[in-house]
């Protein structure tokens, strides 16, 4: 499964298990237990058991099998499992790896590099998600683009895809928007030609968590389909629709194999900011608050005053060389972001009887601001919970996706296999 894993990690009972992948190249792995205690010897498969069968010796579920690269904290899996079945995942991250088995006991995962992922050992799969690491692409990254050291791991997973004895039917990466607009869209046209040339036809969408949560995050997601799937025509259209902003129609202008995926538009979301606001947690004590409630622009200070809220929601960044704390009044929060230093925290002012004051955003309130349900747990330190919600994937919006076009297309794919 892994090369680390099997070239020099494993004890007995995974090398018997490689062994038998090799030699097998349809077996599916099933019923995997992940042991924490031994995450770091690298990629860990305890209790495993091979079956030999595909999805459709499994009757007692018959969801289509799904590879989740770049797992993380596990939002994805949970997102997309009404409607498939993880048969593995994987990410380097320790503490994200706790947070996906809190809430995965039973899937496989596999707590390594996609450096060290040999893709002939997977099991067979009809989806394949990335959420590949976006520091190269964000606007707040160096700008290394898709060929640097953390965003260029989307050519790994496709080298894992093509290590695969067959490459499963569909394949959806997920990053920022920094995917399609930076360097006038040659990052995205560079993806988008490398999976063509392995014979897919692909679409990307916008899709923004505002659309569904009280949260702005705006995310690209691609969608590729094998080309020799015929595509119901319910799930194509034959020009831009909602999920296509001007960045998408001018670079999809030119290139070859281009589908405008048909996603219907989700219903208004009915939660706002104040109402995911937990307002039984501690703010920071009033000397700190006060230094904060300094940095509000005098702007905002005003409307702060007169916005009749209990709780807004800000960032601190630096305008004119100066730090400041900039709120929003639209009931809807910043995008979460993966702490690496103060400043990347959110934070939420609130109404308390004797005034303002301030605290940083709770893991849970940033979980709820995800879609994440009250029962996803997240252990670990304030930070390790913060940091698992912030680089996630929206859970109602990965959903939604699965529901109108990526489930449709497994069937498809089902039927035509
Ligand atoms: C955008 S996040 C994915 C979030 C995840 N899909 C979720 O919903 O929580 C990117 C992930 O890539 C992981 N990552 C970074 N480098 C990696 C590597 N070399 N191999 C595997 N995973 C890696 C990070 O730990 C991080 O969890």
């Amino acid at each position: 499964m892994c090369r680390m894993a099997c070239s020099r990690n494993l004890g007995m009972r995974n090398q018997r298990y490689y062994g038998t992948s090799r030699e097998n190249i349809s077996l599916l792995l099933n019923d995997f237990t992940y042991s924490l205690k031994s995450m770091n010897q690298g990629c860990q498969m305890l209790q495993g058991q091979t079956l030999q069968s595909g999805a459709a010796s499994l009757p007692h579920d018959s969801r289509p099998p799904l590879l989740d690269f770049f797992a993380g904290s596990g939002l994805v899996s949970h997102a997309l499992r009404p409607y498939f079945r993880e048969v593995w995942a994987n990410d380097v991250c320790p503490k994200k790896a706790a947070v996906f088995h809190a809430n995965h006991p039973n899937a496989p995962f596999c707590l390594c590099s996609i450096t060290d992922v040999n893709g002939a050992g997977l099991p067979m799969s009809t989806l394949s998600w990335a959420s590949f690491p976006c520091q190269d692409l964000s606007l707040a990254g160096v700008g290394k683009g898709i060929r640097g050291k953390r965003s260029g791991l989307v050519w790994e997973w496709l080298r894992v895809m093509d290590e695969m004895p067959q490459r499963p039917p569909i394949l959806t990466a997920e990053n920022v928007l920094g995917l399609m607009s930076a360097n006038k869209g040659a990052y995205y046209r560079e993806l988008h030609l490398a999976l063509e040339e392995r014979g897919y036809r692909i679409g990307a969408m916008l899709l923004d968590a505002i659309r569904w949560l009280p949260q702005s995050r705006p995310r690209i997601f691609v969608v590729a389909v094998d080309k020799r799937i015929s595509l119901p025509q319910n799930l194509v259209d034959d020009a831009p629709n909602w999920t296509h902003p001007t960045v998408i129609r001018n670079i999809a202008a030119d290139l070859p194999h281009w589908i405008w995926w048909r996603l219907p538009e989700p219903e208004q979301p009915t939660t706002r900011l104040s109402e995911i606001v937990d307002y039984s947690l501690p703010c920071q004590d009033e000397p700190t608050s006060k230094k904060n409630l300094a940095m509000i622009p005098p702007a905002h200070r005003r409307l702060l005053e007169q916005c009749g809220l209990a709780a807004v929601p800000g960032y601190k960044r630096i305008r004119n060389k100066k730090q400041v704390l900039e709120l929003r009044f639209d009931e809807v929060a910043g995008c979460l972001r993966t702490p690496t230093g103060g400043s990347s925290r959110q934070y939420i002012v609130i109404k308390k009887k004797d005034g303002w004051r301030t605290r940083i955003l709770s893991p849970r309130e940033a979980a709820r601001l995800m879609g994440a349900p009250e029962s996803f747990q997240l252990p670990g330190t304030f930070n390790d919970g913060y940091k698992a919600m912030g680089d996630a994937v929206a859970a109602p919006v990965a959903a939604h996706l699965a529901k109108h076009i990526l489930s449709p297309l497994a069937e498809v794919c089902h039927d035509a296999s």
